[in-house]
């Protein structure tokens, strides 16, 4: 556990930073915070190394990982072809929630990519991640550094909880601010297609180059999704978690749940937590600021695995902007809508 000040990369933190960056360059694993959530990192090139993350984190090897680089010239070496799209993309949301997928080169390492010709890249915006980029000076592979099926990590808590003894080190800067992960958008298509709606929104993607496509699994059940991860279970709490699409009917069904024994949960928002008598009421953020229900999701979600909820009903949130990522990490959470 390296604790480290998000603020200042210099001094005693600095040696934190190079310590964990020294780990990385000896093919091991440290997890690392990120302004989405916090990633497991290991060297994109080196094969046994990338291995490591797949075990740390009981990962299907089937589904490939983002490589973090410190700056856009590292992209030489691993993609064969930037389309105008993707610099243009780049320029705007680099360093930030945008992952980019493009035509890989040979040099990054097959587990990273599962065995596909594209690899996802992306440069984040986190002063503690870009000084680690900077200091190991080779790509990052790293996905969130959660147990595979766990809701993402926003703290060097949630990290520990999960990986300890597993990895080599915790590089600990605080709560993560985005609090869902990345946008994934497919640029070796001719036209970009968004297989994971992220901190950056379809709407500002839009604007900046026009329409693009989504991959129709986010949309309808019966299409299997194009991105290998996106079809996994994911962020799932202990208990099981429904959606409740009409507010005004949770209240019964609490009752209800209490009614039949069970210890119930609710997820709501700052303007209705007063309307709930569950046993576990978690307020992830307020609907006013869906900024502030993306970055307390995750912790929300964990909280009731904490207070041992078998049954959680969560209020929805508007299928648009950030509402989208909410949404979507929602329904993969939950077993059901009603
Ligand atoms: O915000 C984030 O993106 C965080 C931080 C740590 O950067 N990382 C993260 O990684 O969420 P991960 O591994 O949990 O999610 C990566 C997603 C998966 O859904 C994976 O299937 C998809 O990106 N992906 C990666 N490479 C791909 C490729 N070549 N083609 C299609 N999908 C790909
Ligand atoms: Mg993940």
């Amino acid at each position: 556990y390296w604790s480290v000040d998000n603020f200042s990369c210099k001094g005693e933190n600095l040696t934190w930073i190079k310590e964990a960056a020294l780990w990385i360059t000896k093919g091991e694993v440290v997890a690392f915070p990120t302004e989405t959530v916090y990633g497991l990192g290991a060297n994109a090139l080196d094969e046994q190394a990338v291995k490591k993350i797949f075990e740390a984190k009981g990962r299907p090897s089937d589904n490939p990982l983002i490589v973090h680089i410190a700056e856009q010239l590292q992209l030489t070496d691993l993609v064969t072809h930037i389309p105008d799209v993707a610099h243009t993309l780049m320029k705007h949301f680099w360093p930030g929630p945008l992952t980019i997928i493009l035509k890989k080169k040979d040099t990054v390492a097959p587990s990273v990519t599962a065995g596909l010709d594209t690899v996802a890249i992306r440069i984040p915006n986190h002063p503690v991640a870009r000084a680690l980029l900077q200091e190991a000076n080779v790509p990052v592979a790293a996905p969130s550094a959660n147990l595979s099926g766990k809701p993402s990590p926003t703290s060097a808590a949630h990290v520990y909880h999960d990986l300890k003894g597993r990895i080599a080190g915790i590089l600990d800067g605080g709560q993560t601010g985005v609090g869902v992960e990345s946008t994934v958008l497919d640029c070796s298509k001719p036209t970009p297609i968004l297989y994971r709606p992220g901190g950056v929104t379809k709407e500002e993607i839009e604007a900046l180059i026009g329409p693009i496509q989504v991959d129709p699994s986010l949309h309808s059940e019966n299409d299997a999704p194009l991105s290998p991860g996106m079809k996994y279970t994911h962020y799932s709490p202990t208990g099981t978690l429904y959606l409740v699409e009409d507010q005004t009917k949770i209240a019964p069904l609490i009752k209800q749940a209490q009614f039949e024994g069970k210890r119930v949960g609710v997820l709501t928002t700052t303007e209705n937590e007063h309307k709930y008598e569950a046993d576990v009421v978690v307020a992830c953020g307020s609907r006013e600021n869906l900024a502030t229900v993306a970055s307390g999701l995750y912790e929300s979600l964990r909280m009731f695995d904490e207070k041992e909820a078998e049954i959680i009903f969560s209020e929805v949130f508007p299928n648009e902007h950030l509402g989208i990522a909410i949404m979507n990490r929602l329904q993969k959470a939950a077993i059901a809508t009603m």
